[in-house]
């Protein structure tokens, strides 16, 4: 059971490959982008790196919405109860991972549920709280008349920051996971971008 890799549904391996691609392009315009108090005496690059990441994240939170949508249909793989096994049979696998896990020394694998599920739908939560907040910036800089110099700007900043920490953190435990199963043998990476 523990090592058999099961497929990703065409709707599902679409949604990820866009998510992935334009949240890693998120995270690496954010290095250089110019905030909006700076804007005006920034570089070019940081300019046009802020416009990039104020388009690109828009389209990113339209993504995750679909993707909200696309988790709400039952019995699909990315259903609520398997990014989130907190109750019933899903709580019992994650527990049944996790002691393999300890008995074992490496990461079980075998259905779209269970501990990977959890840690994915932990992934979908920090991905909606960074877009959520970004798109709260859009709103108030684009929207209300002092612009950013509204004080929400800050405080939605500041949680924009924060939640953009978790989602390197994230990003880079993701991958690491992912390469650890590629390197085992089940061709998790090819699988999951084969659109
Ligand atoms: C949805 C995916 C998004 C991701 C992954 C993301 C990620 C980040 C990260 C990591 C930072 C740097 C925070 C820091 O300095 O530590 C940042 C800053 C920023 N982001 Fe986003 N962001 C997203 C969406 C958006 C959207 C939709 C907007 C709307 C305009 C936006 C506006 C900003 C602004 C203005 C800053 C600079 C904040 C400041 O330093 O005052 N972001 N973002
Ligand atoms: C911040 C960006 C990313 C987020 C939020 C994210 C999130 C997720 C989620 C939620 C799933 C479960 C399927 C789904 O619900 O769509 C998943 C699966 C997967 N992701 Fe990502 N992902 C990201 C980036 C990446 C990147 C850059 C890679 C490249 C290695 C990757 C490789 C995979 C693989 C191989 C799977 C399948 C894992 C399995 O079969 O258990 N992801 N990801």
């Amino acid at each position: 059971m523990q090592n058999e890799t099961p497929k990703w549904s065409k709707i599902t391996r679409w949604l990820h490959t866009l998510i992935a691609l334009s949240l890693t392009a998120q995270l690496i315009l954010s290095l250089v982008l110019a905030p909006p108090d700076e804007f005006d005496d920034a570089s070019e690059l940081a300019k046009t790196a802020m416009e990039g990441h104020e388009v690109v994240g828009l389209v990113a939170a339209g993504l995750l919405f679909l993707h909200w949508l696309w988790m709400l249909i039952p019995n699909n793989d990315v259903k609520l109860g398997n990014l989130f096994p907190i109750i019933g049979a899903g709580l019992k696998q994650t527990k049944s991972d996790i002691g393999y896990i300890l008995k074992n020394k490496t990461l079980p694998y075998g259905d779209h549920g269970g501990l990977s599920g959890l840690v994915h739908g932990l992934g979908i939560l920090i991905a909606s709280a960074i877009a959520a907040t970004g798109v709260g910036l859009y709103i108030v800089m684009d929207f209300t008349s002092q612009g950013f110099e509204n004080p929400l700007f800050e405080d939605i900043a500041e949680m924009h920051e924060l939640f953009g920490n978790f989602m390197w953190a994230y990003l880079i435990a993701h991958v690491f996971a992912a390469a650890w199963h590629e390197y085992a043998g089940e061709r998790i990476i090819a699988r999951m971008f084969r659109l």
